[in-house]
């Protein structure tokens, strides 16, 4: 059974072939940071626009790479949602008309399903899981508890960790995206600032917030600058101590999360981390301390699969075809689409649920 993929929700174009067998026959994706770059942020007009421009030809590579035909094709994925729309509009109404002219079925999958069973593409992982999704667009704590049935345990009331990132390095005047950049300073620190705010720290929800932080990373900035004393030495040991805030803070709710999983499903398989902020070293050795504890095994698909890709769009699709489940041609591309409708609604300036 072999399924295509097409990822085009955010500002990554990419398209993939995987099977059954959990085998990736070929990927291929385009990242526009160089379109964006100037912006300091994803523009979605400027997204739309080249994933138009390069999707049609990534797909033709990709099936050649895979040796593969449409005709060879036992379905069609692509994210439905949720995400920048004119992007997502792209990639569902390629889909479509690969299978309709093909007369293949199609699969509307959720981008956030992408991630969230990524982990069983790389893994094997087994239901029930908890999934940590840390990216510049999203940042919940999941319970994934079979395909399609999904419990939210918590989310950002205001920034998603990766946007957190992105805004601090800004303070700092470091380069976009912000995450490797603040990692990269941060390894240079001699003496890390230690007294930045570990915002939620022991709260009993799940939830997470950034703000305070990067208010008060601000303030900080604003004072030195003002002092003269904002040089690389002192950037270093503020990202150093934004940073840690932020693993701090991350490995905190997630703690809190395990326990309150563990109160109403039993047998949790796994700590899953996706996103692309899980590449950061500082987070994964946080968590991994915590999962530890926990004597919970954690799972991080390679980075590859844990950022934005087609791979974990094929991966959904084939989970919900294996299953017997379609989507018609008619399906509307959405740009909010929660995992778990039941969830209960969060408040806040920027909520990224
Ligand atoms: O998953 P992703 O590639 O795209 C989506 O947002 O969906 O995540 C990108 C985000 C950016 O905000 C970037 O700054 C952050 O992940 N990021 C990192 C690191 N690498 C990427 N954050 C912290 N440390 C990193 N090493
Ligand atoms: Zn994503």
């Amino acid at each position: 059974m072999i399924v295509l993929g097409i990822e085009s929700s955010c500002d990554e174009t990419a398209a993939a072939i995987v099977d059954d067998r959990r085998q990736v026959l070929a990927e291929r994706l385009f990242s526009q940071l160089d379109d964006h770059r100037p912006y300091g942020g994803v523009v979605p007009e400027v997204a739309a626009r080249a994933h138009l421009e390069h999707l049609g030809p990534l797909i033709a590579e990709t099936m050649r790479a895979a040796n593969v035909g449409f005709a060879d094709l036992d379905a069609v994925a692509a994210t439905a949602g949720p995400g920048l729309i004119g992007g997502v509009i792209v990639g569902v109404t390629m889909a479509k008309a690969i299978a309709a002219v093909h007369g293949k079925p199609f699969l509307a999958v959720n981008h956030l399903e992408g991630h969230a069973l990524s982990a069983r593409l790389s893994d094997d992982v087994p239901f029930p899981y908890l999934l940590l999704l840390v990216s510049g667009g999203h940042c919940q704590l999941l319970v994934v508890e079979d395909v399609g049935v999904y419990r939210r345990l918590g989310a950002t009331i205001d920034d998603a960790a990766g946007e957190a990132f992105d805004k601090a390095a800004k303070l700092l005047g470091l380069a976009y995206p912000g995450g490797p950049a603040i990692e990269r300073a941060a390894k240079t620190a001699t003496a890390p600032i230690a007294d930045l705010p570990r915002p939620m720290l022991g709260r009993p929800d799940c939830n997470f917030s950034f703000s305070g932080l990067k208010t008060a990373l601000r303030q900080r900035v604003e004072t030195l600058r003002k002092d003269g004393v904002l040089g690389a030495a002192t950037v270093a040991n503020l990202a150093a101590g934004f940073e840690q805030a932020v693993a701090d803070s991350v490995a905190d709710r997630t703690k809190r999360a395990i326990t309150t999983a563990r109160e109403t499903v039993p047998g949790l398989s796994a700590l899953v981390v996706a996103g692309g902020v899980a590449a950061n070293q500082r987070l994964r050795g946080a968590l991994a301390a915590v999962a530890d504890r926990a004597h919970l095994p954690m799972v991080a698909p390679p980075i590859r699969l844990c950022t934005d890709n087609a791979a974990m769009i094929a991966w959904a699709g084939l989970e919900h075809f294996k299953r017997g489940q379609t989507d018609t041609l008619d399906f509307a591309p959405r740009p909010r689409w929660p995992l778990d409708a039941d969830a209960p609604a969060l408040r806040g300036a920027g909520v990224k649920a």
